[in-house]
């Protein structure tokens, strides 16, 4: 099954060599920091256990297959405001996308850039035919949950835990 995901739109435009090391860098950080907050990873094994993950899921850089990176770009048309990384998957017999990463960075947050990103997204999806987007967020990440809850993403899997006391 193939998927035309990877053409540059008006928001989303190809990630580059040049750009791909430091954001493999500042995502694998934020991944690590994210797995330690919600109490999954311990903090002195996170680095490099997110390193791990990154390295099996792009073993080829930008050119791994069904990946596609992107620099989210400034309403003017140039600057780098941040990231969507998506992947094609197949989901119930039909290729979906999954969102693996979406990041705005902080001086430009706020101010409707990942709501451009999903959205460009979305014209993409719906025009190569696929099922739909899937992306995961974790649980004290508010402010994604309610761009997601905002854009008609729905829950599908909620996963909860009690901390008890020895
Ligand atoms: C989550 C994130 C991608 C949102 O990017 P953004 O460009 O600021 O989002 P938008 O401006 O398109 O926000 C649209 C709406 O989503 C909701 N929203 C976004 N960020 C929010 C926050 N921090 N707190 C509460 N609501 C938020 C609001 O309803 C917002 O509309 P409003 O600004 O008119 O109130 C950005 O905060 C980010 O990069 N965070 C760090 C990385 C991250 O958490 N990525 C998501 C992984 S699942």
């Amino acid at each position: 099954m193939q998927s035309t995901l990877a053409a540059a739109t008006a928001v989303l435009r190809p990630m580059v060599e040049a750009a791909f090391s430091s954001y493999v860098d500042e995502a694998v950080a934020a991944y690590a920091r994210d797995k330690v907050a919600a109490g999954q990873w311990a903090e002195d094994a996170a680095l490099a256990n997110a390193g791990l993950e990154f390295l099996e899921l792009l073993p080829q850089g930008l050119a791994t297959p069904d990946n596609f990176l992107f620099e989210i770009v400034g309403q003017d048309g140039a600057t780098a405001v941040g990231v969507l990384w998506v992947a094609t998957q197949e989901r119930a017999g039909r290729l979906a996308a999954y969102v693996y990463d979406l990041a705005v960075h902080p001086a430009h947050q706020r101010q409707g850039h990942a709501s451009r990103a999903l959205t460009s997204l979305e014209a993409k999806v719906r025009a190569a035919g696929l099922a739909g987007i899937g992306l995961h967020v974790f649980g004290h990440n508010r402010g994604a949950q309610a761009l997601y809850a905002r854009l008609g993403y729905l829950p599908i899997n909620i996963n909860m835990f009690k901390t008890v006391a020895r």
